[in-house]
């Protein structure tokens, strides 16, 4: 999403969200914490939390208006679009279990959860409730799915809670949730938005290949190299399209999504959109072999001509080098290559039988890469080998890309 509102002064914005809750006052010292450190803050409260402190108090200690409602601003009709813009890193102390399960849902019903649902920038969360509502599995499940989906989590703390219970519940301390926000500007900065303007194919996940209706054969890839490479792209300013086989992952937000099955639907998909990208990289391990034929109904066990003992497989399509032999001069394509043995000649000789600018090749097998967060690899390109060390997974994406940029240079 490029920036609508310009920064005044070169400081980053942390727009903060305030929800009902008796610990609304610490936002006060949270915005004092965050102005010291350099940053504009600017407020929405939802209505319930100006129940316990007046927008006025944060409107005094940030000089900028408090937004509460949908459409208090007359000059901005659009108002929670224009806030998501303006936050480098959006966070929202203390929120409530009701708000909480408002963003795990997605559900956009007043303008701080509308922005929220908008925005593209890092998103700090930190609880505050009584320990029954916090230690609930609802509550729970929410900051799991939020966590799962990206959201920087700063846990409540335990202690004496102003209902009288005792337990965990109470809102982190300001300094740490600062800190916290502070983190997540230092490493959105970390990042160049050098991919301004490009764009990204990136496929990931398995493919799966249909016996019948309910039984495929697939493989074991978990998709999180490809999410973390469209991730990064996408942080990196890129327009960003996944091709995804099915796997247990949130969509990346502000990515393109195309979700398909087989190996020849996910080479449909590319060959649809592979013309229109500058970089692609093919992170999905693609099923080798599909059944010759997928029956359209379920097979029996036993029965004679529902023969379930011998299925005849044959090779699928390469999508890897049926659009590396497309490639036009302004595209660079990546591969991966994972191998148990002899992996960087393996790769070379992968980059020129496939026609690739570049091969991620890793070593797999005993528990290594396939469903792991990190990962080993070496960036092979007809003229270096880049040993890297072991590093996550979103890291290696990044170096990845940053490889990207130099072949394209
Ligand atoms: O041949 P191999 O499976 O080792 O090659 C791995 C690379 O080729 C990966 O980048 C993978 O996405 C791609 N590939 C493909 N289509 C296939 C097989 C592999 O795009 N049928």
């Amino acid at each position: 999403m490029t920036k609508l509102v310009e920064r005044e002064d070169g400081r980053p914005t942390v727009v903060l969200g305030v929800t009902g809750c008796i610990a609304a006052y610490k936002a006060c010292e949270l915005v004092r914490l965050l102005q010291k450190a350099d940053v504009r803050v600017k407020v929405v409260m939802t209505e319930h939390a100006t129940h316990f402190v007046d927008p006025l108090t944060f409107r005094a200690l940030t000089h900028e208006e408090v937004a509460v409602g949908l459409f208090d601003d007359p000059w901005d009709p659009i108002h929670h679009i224009s806030l998501a813009q303006e936050a480098d890193v959006f966070c929202i102390a203390p929120c409530t279990g009701n708000v909480l399960a408002k963003l795990a849902c997605g559900i956009a019903d007043d303008l701080l959860t509308t922005a929220a649902l908008a925005v593209t920038s890092p998103l700090v969360i930190a609880p505050a409730m009584n320990v029954h509502m916090y230690e609930h599995p609802a509550t729970q499940g929410n900051l799991d799915v939020l966590a799962a989906r990206g959201a920087c989590i700063v846990s409540a703390d335990e202690g004496y809670l102003a209902c009288g219970d005792v337990g965990r519940g109470r809102l982190a301390e300001p300094a740490v949730i600062a800190e916290a926000v502070l983190g997540a500007l230092r490493a959105r900065d970390a990042r160049p938005r050098d991919l301004e303007g490009v764009r990204v194919l990136v496929t990931a996940g398995p493919t799966v290949e249909p016996i019948d209706p309910v039984r495929f054969v697939s493989n074991r890839s978990s998709g999180k190299m490809g999410y973390a490479l469209a991730r990064a792209a996408q942080q990196r300013g890129a327009a960003v399209t996944l091709v995804s086989g099915p796997v247990a992952l949130e969509r990346p937000q502000g990515v393109s999504f195309r979700g398909v099955g087989s190996a020849c639907d996910m080479l449909g998909a590319c060959e649809e959109l592979f013309p229109a990208a500058d970089i692609a990289v093919f992170a999905a391990a693609v099923a080798d072999y599909r059944p010759e034929h997928a029956a359209p109904r379920k097979l029996k066990k036993g029965r004679a001509d529902d023969d379930l003992e011998c299925i005849r497989l044959v090779p699928n399509p390469d999508i890897l080098a049926t659009m590396a032999a497309r490639k036009s001069s302004g595209q660079t394509v990546i591969g991966f290559a994972a191998e148990t043995e002899d992996v960087v000649p393996n790769a070379r000789e992968k980059l020129a039988r496939k026609g690739a600018d570049m091969i991620v090749a890793n070593q797999v097998g005993e528990g290594l890469v396939f469903g792991a967060d990190t990962d080993k690899a070496y960036l092979v390109t007809s003229s270096s080998v880049e040993e890297l060390p072991e590093m996550a997974k979103d890291d290696l994406a990044h170096a990845i890309l940053d490889a990207a940029v130099a072949l394209r240079a």
